[in-house]
């Protein structure tokens, strides 16, 4: 079952009924200035940091949840009738109810009784504001007397504290309401220079800033007793619950049309021009507000955005025989990507916006989705993160967007963290060719002084790895590797201790297989930099290393069916046919393969074989089998899942495409392709109803086959899922690749496609690419024609900037 579409030709999804099963939510903003917005106008808007600089609350174990919004009422006055044009908050009838959530931008559109009302929802360019273009339309054949009311509840800046500090919070608050503009200006009068403001373009015919007033005294957002009642009553909050609400009177004549705008938005002082006049305790207000007032600066801001989309989404365009690859290659994977890149973890439907920072090992990830598109801002974020590598080459496992620093309260020790460095620097430099990024200065921890190339920041990420090896010459695991919920040295029978920051026995070495395969991709990547700067001394040892790392899996990581995950503190090894459950872990097959483990003796394709007999579902592949059915103290957090969940074997949409990807590396493209498939959102969209979440991004997990809701998706949007399934397709299945000498085309495609087309930028130079194939040949491409020019192998050189390169491939059997 559908509860709507997708409208490709206007990269949007449309939501033809309000009551999804979860709330299905956009993003706004793509700078500064964010917000999340839920197809009932439900969600919260923040300043950089969505802890320290919320403008708006949102609270996310509610009931009824996904309450607390961007919400307009519309009240007809001549009956009394009200409702919310966006469902939420009254979840009155409505005879017609549309949300299109698009890039950037969000529109709800319904009518009731005659009276039509759209929304459009977006943050300009350039702009640390929100911009509420309202449109409504009499559609009767009478003149109607309407009245239209906003609202927005004001947090009192850091989300932690606003939720929980309600000793001094209920006294803190305070607003200034002058020419219409209700500015939220808590602690405004001390420390802080921010402020926010909620501006209307029409004459008020009131407001209210104090919550309670609005609402009236026991009663939700769902019957505002200023919305009731017609009238506001122009409150001033002093402490408790600070609001903006605008009343608006609205006399329209039988199909007229008038457009209300809001705008609700961020601003700094400077300290010492903080006050107008000096010495007063009013605010000192900017002009910024009065020009997006206007219709016509609201509709060139609009088209500016999609402008914005046009350039990022233009770097890739695929054509295949499959809509669902398309729309998501095209549009909604890529989106995703950037959303990641923006976000990273904070704010989400299940993300707070209070707990996570920048994740070393997250960030790294992402960018290989999109890179592509903003590579001078991949370039920061890698300098920015590299910044926080210790001189150990050890790495802080998060840092914080604001201050840059790593955070000291979760610390380093997540032995898998500096290698992704190493992954992420390489696909930044096949993608740019930009090699002066290896010659930065960069410092260690942040300490100014301590600055060496980042090329120095990658070799000590792989010495890391060799200066912590365990009894069987594997990778010490730490804290955790990739899987944060796979504690070896943790033992915690405390309820509520963190399981990845608390270590309760010493002496033991566990060791991940994980790891080491990682080593060995990240091993060969180095040597292939190092070979570019003319190392190749170090390119050859770095080799010689992942050639020994190689051995060491064979001997020690190989179940005899599959690759083993690790070793526990004890030494007894996990995922491995010895085990009671747990017997084989989806991770290790897909890195190991990616480091090109197996591939020449055909334990690569036997251990895929193994993922496909044991851990493929029709939902997608399973983390591992057979789940944990009871707490393991010895492998920590993993085990504390119902089985079928998260890391207890749900299917962790993240590292599915490693194995599309390993599947592809072994030719197989019927079975890349079918798990691709299988957890791809778009093709989801027709069992919306089991799988719950949005069908336009990826969830971090469909639950498993060991949990009663199997094919149900949680935790969408933020996740590895989207830059890894962005690879999988793009660089592995269409097989378009940014390599070191240029592009490589070596698709691994299903059986029954005859081919496919795709535009790809590379290196200022676009590639027009078309692919053919016979039917039912399931081979490789043997040669490209590259403008006309028989090249042999799959690479298209680099080409002069500019240049359009026309790329024919043909796969003959
Ligand atoms: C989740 C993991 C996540 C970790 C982050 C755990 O509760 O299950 O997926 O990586 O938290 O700290
Ligand atoms: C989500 C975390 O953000 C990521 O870093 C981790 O690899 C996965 N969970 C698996 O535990």
């Amino acid at each position: 079952m559908r509860y709507g579409h997708f409208d490709d030709e206007r990269r949007e999804y449309v939501i033809d009924r309000p009551d999804t099963p979860l709330p299905w939510i956009n993003y706004l903003g793509t700078e500064a200035y964010f917000g999340i917005v839920s197809n009932t106008a439900g969600g919260y808007s923040f300043y950089r940091d969505a802890r320290l600089r919320r403008l708006t609350r949102y609270r996310y174990n509610n009931a009824p949840f996904d309450v607390g919004g961007r919400y307009l009422y519309v009240r007809d006055d001549a009956t009394g009738d009200f409702w919310s044009p966006s469902w939420q908050p009254t979840r009155s009838r409505l005879d017609e109810y549309e949300c299109r959530h698009g890039l950037s931008y969000t529109r709800i559109a319904s009518a009731r009784g005659g009276i039509r009302a759209e929304t459009l929802y977006f943050v300009p360019l350039g702009e640390t504001l929100e911009v509420w273009r309202a449109r409504v339309t009499n559609e009767r054949d009478t003149a109607a007397e309407l009245s239209l009311f906003s609202s927005v509840e004001f947090c009192l800046w850091d989300a932690q504290d606003d939720a929980t500090n309600f000793q001094r919070n209920f006294s803190t608050g305070q607003v200034e309401v002058a020419d219409g503009v209700i500015y939220h200006k808590t602690e405004y009068r001390e420390r802080r220079d921010h402020f926010a403001y909620f501006a209307c373009s029409e004459p008020l015919a009131g407001f209210d800033t104090q919550r309670d007033t609005f609402l009236g005294a026991y009663r939700g957002w769902d019957r505002p007793a200023a919305v009731e009642r017609g009238a506001a009553l122009d409150s001033i909050a002093y402490g408790w619950a600070p609001i903006g609400s605008h009343h608006v009177r609205l006399a329209l004549a039988p199909g007229e049309s008038r457009e209300v705008v809001f705008v609700l938005g961020y601003a700094e002082n400077p300290r010492d021009e903080k006050f107008d006049p000096r010495g007063s305790q009013t605010l000192n207000k900017r002009p910024v507000i009065e020009r997006w007032l206007r219709p016509e600066t609201v509709a060139e801001g609009f088209a500016a955005l999609g402008d914005h989309w046009d350039r990022l989404l233009g770097g890739l365009r695929v054509t295949t025989p499959d809509a669902d690859t398309d729309r998501m290659v095209n549009i909604w994977n890529a989106y995703q990507c950037m959303v990641t890149f923006n976000l990273s973890r904070s704010a989400s439907f299940y993300e707070s916006g209070i707990g996570r920072g920048m994740g070393f090992r997250d960030s790294n990830q992402d960018l290989l989705g999109f890179v592509h598109m903003i590579p001078e801002r991949a370039r920061e974020r890698i300098l920015d993160i590299a910044a926080t590598q210790m001189a150990t080459g050890g790495a802080y496992h998060q840092y914080q967007p604001l201050t840059k620093r790593g955070n000291d309260d979760i610390g380093e020790g997540f032995n898998d963290d500096p290698l992704w460095l190493v992954l992420g620097v390489s696909a930044y430099v096949k993608e740019t060719g930009d090699e002066t990024i290896l010659d930065e200065p960069v410092t260690f921890d942040n300490a100014p002084g301590s600055e060496a190339p980042l090329y120095e920041h990658l070799r000590r990420s792989l010495r890391y790895t060799q200066e912590r090896l365990g009894p069987h010459g594997l990778p010490l695991i730490g804290r955790a590797d990739w899987n944060d919920c796979l504690n070896l040295n943790c033992f915690s029978d405390t309820p509520g201790e963190p399981f990845q920051t608390t270590e309760n026995a010493s002496g033991g070495a566990a060791e991940s297989v994980f790891i080491a395969g990682q080593f060995v991709l990240a091993a060969k990547e180095l040597a292939a930099i190092a070979e570019l700067r003319g190392l190749t001394g170090e390119a050859a040892e770095y080799r010689a290393a992942a050639e020994k790392m190689t051995g060491v899996i064979l001997e020690h990581g190989w179940d005899g069916a599959w690759f083993r995950r690790a070793y526990d503190f004890y030494g007894h090894p996990i995922g491995s046919g010895e085990n009671d459950e747990g017997q084989i872990f989806i991770e290790p097959q897909g890195i190991c393969v990616l480091g090109g483990v197996g591939l020449d003796d055909g334990l690569a394709v036997r251990a895929l074989r193994s993922v496909a007999e044991r851990l493929a579902t029709p939902h997608g592949i399973v983390l591992q089998q057979p789940a944990y059915s009871s707490y393991r103290i010895e492998l920590g957090e993993i085990s504390s899942y119902p089985p079928g969940y998260k890391e207890n074997a749900g299917i962790f949409c993240h590292t599915n495409p490693w194995i599309m990807i390993a599947e592809a590396m072994v030719g197989n493209g019927d079975r890349a392709f079918d798990y691709y498939r299988r957890i791809n959102p778009s093709v989801r969209e027709a069992i919306s109803e089991a799988h719950r979440c949005e069908p336009y991004v990826y969830a971090q997990m469909i639950a498993g086959r060991d949990a009663p809701a199997h094919g149900e998706a949680k935790n969408s949007w933020l996740t590895g899922t989207a830059a890894w399934n962005f690879v999988a397709i793009t660089q592995w299945i269409l097989g378009i690749r940014p390599e070191l000498t240029g592009l490589r085309v070596d698709p691994v495609l299903p059986a029954n496609w005859p081919g496919f087309r795709a535009t790809r930028a590379f290196r200022d130079a676009t590639y027009e690419i078309t692919v053919r194939k016979a039917a039912g040949a399931t081979g490789r491409v043997a040669y490209l024609i590259v403008d006309g020019e028989r090249v042999d192998g799959t690479v298209a050189p680099i080409a002069a900037p500019g240049a359009v390169v026309r790329v024919e491939a043909v796969i003959e059997e």
